[in-house]
């Protein structure tokens, strides 16, 4: 991979100018912004473009601007077809389009020089792009080799595959990015803490936090905010200081330990096995360089903050932050995230209320136009993690979009082990009808045409069906 990266760097190099085209999720701006900042770094000419997916009307968009070259980030290789007459690079973590495939080994080959844009991908070398590494995590690689000063850029590699939940299965990074958190340490800008994994470490109270908490579900404080004041009073943990809220970060080490005991005892009581009781803890990622309590210094929440921005048609400003400018920026993206937070649980009531369907080999729900094309995908990953949910098939959601309808997918591990693959489940059931899909085994997504949602679920159970091996 690096030996690939190592040419491709040389290739990019030496442009003129290049145009950055990356996705507008977290993963998705930290990589465009680390592509951005090895690309001034090199004194190299660029103007960046978000795109939701690429379709036709994204690709004409960038043909428009008859870019030179073109380094798309976290996104391209599912729409190989699409591009394969783009020149330029592409660094992305999705499960590459047949088109891209070479030879009949099923080994991926970089594509003939010259043709199209060449590719650095994990799925390239055996590496599984859900977990082992994310679209910023590989667009750093290749702005290492571009200049071993980007390690400065680390840092948003791990926001990137936080922002992709890639810690969430082993509450731990794994695989190639594990090499990146050793250059973000090395360098001075990411601290591994083993942490309390709530969402919130830096900047939610102490009770909200645990009010919040799904994975796992906190029995009695879940939902219920003075309930998790009286239990942080009872165990001597004043929840304030003077009149301001306590945030986990201020708590002290005596008083962390003293909770995440009495949130075990809890979970002990209440029945709860290790393999839950397990998840309270794990690695969190501090981003040092950022200030205390602040929602840059822990990587879920910057993760967060950067998902605010892109959902809502304002990716730059995440990527402004990304880069350090803060001023305006920073002010406006907390706005935004105050406006996703209160979107996503209008969005988890809009699922509650349709309630979801249970077919044979899935579950749906259809969030019509209710929930955003760009936060359907979020709405069926909360969904998908909480305690509630069915887990025994895989839970779809659609959404109305001007394009079509959006079609989102979420699995668990479990689900992958016995052999779904989402990636592949949404491209060939979208692709049949005349849209397009792709995305990773655990999560994907499509377009598909209006008005096609049964016919959408038929092909799609009948794919997941002869994907599946039995329990
Ligand atoms: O487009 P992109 O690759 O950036 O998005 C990855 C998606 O996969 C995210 O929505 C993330 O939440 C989801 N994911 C997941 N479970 C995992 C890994 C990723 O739901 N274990
Ligand atoms: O949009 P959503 O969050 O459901 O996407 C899940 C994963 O599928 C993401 O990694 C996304 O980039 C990918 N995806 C794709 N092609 C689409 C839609 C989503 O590769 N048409
Ligand atoms: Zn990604």
């Amino acid at each position: 991979m690096h030996h690939l990266a190592r040419k491709l760097s040389e290739e990019m190099l030496k442009r003129n100018e290049v145009l950055v085209v990356t996705h507008i999720d977290a993963d998705g701006i930290a990589a465009g912004s680390i592509a951005c900042g090895s690309l001034t770094q090199a004194g190299i000419d660029h103007d960046i473009l978000f795109v939701k997916s690429l379709d036709d009307d994204a690709t004409g968009r960038i043909l428009e601007r008859s870019p030179e070259f073109v380094w798309f980030t976290d996104i391209g290789a599912g729409s190989y077809d699409l591009i394969s007459e783009i020149p330029g690079i592409i660094t992305d973590h999705h499960v590459p389009s047949e088109s891209f495939a070479g030879g009949d080994s099923g080994r991926l080959l970089p594509p003939i020089r010259g043709k199209g844009p060449n590719m650095l991908n994990p799925h390239m070398y055996g590496l599984d792009g859900s977990l082992d590494l994310s679209g910023a995590g590989v667009t750093y690689i290749l702005a290492k080799e571009m200049n071993s000063e980007n390690v400065r850029l680390s840092g948003l590699a791990i926001v990137g595959a936080v922002g992709d939940m890639q810690d969430q299965n082993h509450r731990r990074l794994i695989g190639s990015n594990r090499k990146i958190l050793s250059d973000a340490e090395e360098h001075g800008s990411v601290r591994i803490d083993t942490d309390i994994r709530y969402f919130g470490r830096e900047t939610r109270p102490v009770p909200r936090l645990l009010k919040y908490s799904t994975d796992p579900l906190l029995p009695g404080l879940n939902g219920n905010h003075s309930a998790c004041v009286t239990f942080l009073e009872e165990i001597g943990i004043p929840v304030k200081a003077g009149d301001d809220w306590r945030c986990w970060s201020d708590l002290s080490s005596s008083e962390k330990q003293r909770l995440v005991s009495a949130l075990v005892t809890l979970l002990l009581e209440s029945g709860l096995g290790r393999e839950h009781i397990e998840r309270v803890v794990g690695e969190c990622y501090t981003l040092v360089q950022e200030k205390e309590k602040s929602v840059l210094r822990d990587a879920k929440e910057f993760a967060t903050l950067l998902n605010s921005c892109g959902r809502y048609d304002k990716a730059e400003i995440g990527m402004e932050i990304c880069l350090g400018n803060r001023e305006e920026s920073l002010d406006e993206a907390l706005n935004l995230l105050r406006t996703h937070r209160g979107y996503l649980v209008e969005s988890l009531k809009v699922a509650a209320d349709t309630g979801i369907i249970e077919l044979d080999h899935l579950q749906y729900f259809h969030g019509g136009t209710r929930i955003k094309d760009t936060v359907i995908g979020i709405t069926a990953g909360i969904l998908m993690s909480s305690p509630e949910i069915d887990k025994s098939r895989p839970l779809f959601a659609f959404a109305h979009s001007d394009e079509g309808v959006k079609v989102s997918a979420r699995a668990t591990k479990t689900l992958v082990s016995r052999g779904l693959d989402l990636s592949v489940v949404m491209r060939e059931a979208a692709e049949t009808m005349g849209g397009a899909g792709g995305g990773h085994n655990v999560a994907a997504g499509a377009t598909i045409p209006y008005n096609r949602e049964e016919e959408f679920l038929e092909l799609a159970q009948n794919i997941i069906m002869s994907q599946m091996r039995p329990e």
